[in-house]
């Protein structure tokens, strides 16, 4: 067994500071699952010209891999979240694809054990303390706190505030133009997450121009 101080140890500060400066590039980061290989590039580059350079693309289609790699190449300038990762085995296949980081839904020992020791910053999924008191030993302090809405929201965040001060967030999961100012306004979210600017009946139309003027309004209105 290792013991918590070295668990603490292994996991460099440097992790949080990488986190935070691709965080700090992105008040808002879209949550993207790509049905369409051929819609990959064009989606996201509309997001990146809209001003949205961090982008996080789930796990969750078939094509998500390939479409990882073909945005790395075509968009070397964004920062990519591989998101929806489950297993250790998936964040080996996101380390393979290029990612600036991993974004977890929640998180098991194997993910915490696994991102303490990968090049690759993973930024795990909590809703609970907890879940969170569990990541904070082994070193992490940042956080994507899923499903948002759902599991208590801007309350649930506050509340984490008074035995967690230093943790911050990504919130995601209900979040969209309406909501996203209140979250933003915590001292302890650094940015939100959030599918809304991808719409399926614009992705589905092609229709990169409405995209490019979603993502501008976004990083427009919550510009930091
Ligand atoms: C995620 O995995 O982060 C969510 O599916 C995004 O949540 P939303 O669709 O409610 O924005």
């Amino acid at each position: 067994m290792t013991s918590d101080k070295t668990i603490d140890k292994q996991l460099p500060s440097t992790r949080t500071t990488e986190l935070d400066s691709i965080c700090l590039k992105a008040e808002v980061i879209p949550v993207l699952a790509i049905q369409r290989i051929e819609d990959a590039v064009p989606l996201a580059r509309a997001l990146y010209e809209g001003g949205l350079t961090v982008l996080e693309i789930t796990l969750r289609t078939e094509c998500a891999l390939e479409a990882i790699r073909r945005i790395n190449e075509a968009l070397p300038h964004a920062s990519i979240g591989v998101g929806t990762v489950l297993t250790p085995a998936q964040y080996r296949q996101a380390e393979e694809v290029g990612a600036d980081f991993v974004v977890t839904p929640g998180t098991t020992e194997a993910l915490y054990r696994y991102g303490v020791t990968s090049p690759v910053p993973m930024l795990p999924g909590v809703a609970t303390v907890s879940e969170l008191m569990t990541g904070w030993q082994y070193g992490y302090r940042r956080f994507k706190f899923f499903p948002a809405e759902a599991s208590g929201g801007i309350k649930a965040l506050k509340s984490f505030a008074g035995p967690i001060p230093e943790a911050r967030f990504c919130p995601t999961g209900g979040i969209g133009i309406n909501n996203a100012e209140d979250y933003l306004a915590l001292k302890n979210v650094m940015c939100v997450g959030g599918s809304w600017l991808t719409p399926k009946s614009l992705v589905d139309a092609e229709d990169w121009d409405a995209i490019r003027s979603l993502a501008r309004e976004a990083a427009e209105r919550f510009h930091h």
